[in-house]
């Protein structure tokens, strides 16, 4: 069986407090794109992971091998898999790569083992492997809030063009968190706003609502993202971000053959640039 795991982005990422567990309080809007890993998943007698296109640990440190480590201990299956991952999504980008490819695991062992669990069960599963998993088992566009769990579906927005401009680095989503627990900012939270504008499908609005409170505790650390979204807008997009905690920014476009062409101008050295669209996939 071959299953796909979607990329997401931020359209806005507020953060509104900071809880007992050290985790913090979101409200985010996410975004599934049309860019994902692919995952091919045959029998075997144990769990055996084997990546491609990228140099990522095979074992219990990749999040898609816990994911099938973790439906096996917790459902009592005594199946095995082999899974080939092929990765097309940057890793450490902002883009939740290893969460996506978790989920793409929980949903299809759930079909190949034949388990039976409800769409709840996976989130909650999903919930124990990474804050955005969840997110990536439900897909399309929704409202996440708690620490990233609490998921509620939004409709669907039209398929618009996205530029991704991944810098040639990686950023660590703790050190980003800590960094932005000791910043002062308050910042005027734009979360439900954007969700006000989705439900009533005034989808011009949204390249004006981006907003991510991580954005300038990442730029202190790399100032490259600044110059990329100049770049960006500068290139013709609508709406720029960064996403998630980092480093990778995107451009809105108004469709996915004006971002191609924004890409051709921009042609950043060694920045990994990728048009893709906004997508709402059947997951
Ligand atoms: O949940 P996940 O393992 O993906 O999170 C990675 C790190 O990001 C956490 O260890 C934590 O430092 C930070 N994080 C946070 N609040 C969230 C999500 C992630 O502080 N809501």
């Amino acid at each position: 069986m071959q299953v796909k795991a979607y990329a997401k982005i931020n359209l806005v990422l507020n953060i509104t407090g900071v809880r007992v567990d050290g985790y913090h309080e979101l409200e985010t809007v996410m975004q599934t794109l049309a860019l994902h890993d692919v995952l091919e998943l045959s029998p075997a007698n144990c769990i055996d992971l084997a990546v491609e296109g990228a140099d990522l640990p095979s074992g219990p440190e990749n999040l898609a091998y816990r994911a099938a480590d973790l439906l096996r201990r917790e459902t009592g299956c005594r199946e095995g898999v082999r899974i080939r991952l092929i990765k097309k999504i940057p890793i450490a980008a902002g883009l939740a790569g290893g969460s996506a490819d978790a989920a793409a695991v929980l949903r299809g062992l759930n079909r190949v083992w034949e388990l039976g669990l409800t769409r709840e069960e996976l989130l909650k599963l999903a919930a124990n492997i990474g804050s955005d998993v969840p997110f990536c088992i439900s897909g399309g566009t929704a409202l996440a809030r708690g620490r990233g769990e609490l998921i509620e579906p939004l409709p669907d927005l039209p398929p618009f063009g996205v530029l991704l401009v991944k810098p040639p680095f990686g950023v660590s989503t703790a050190e980003v968190y800590r960094s932005y627990d000791q910043t002062v900012d308050q910042i005027e939270p734009r979360c439900l706003k954007m969700v006000e504008t989705i439900r009533q499908g005034d989808t011009d609005q949204i390249a004006s609502l981006l907003d991510n409170d991580l954005e300038a505790v990442t730029t202190t650390m790399h100032p490259l993202i600044g110059a990329i979204k100049k770049d960006l807008l500068a290139a013709g997009a609508r709406g720029v971000l960064m996403s998630g905690s980092g480093p990778t920014v995107f451009g809105i476009f108004h469709d996915c053959n004006t971002a191609a062409e924004a890409a051709g101008r921009l042609g950043r050295g060694n920045n990994w640039i990728c048009a893709t669209k906004f997508s709402s996939p059947t997951l």
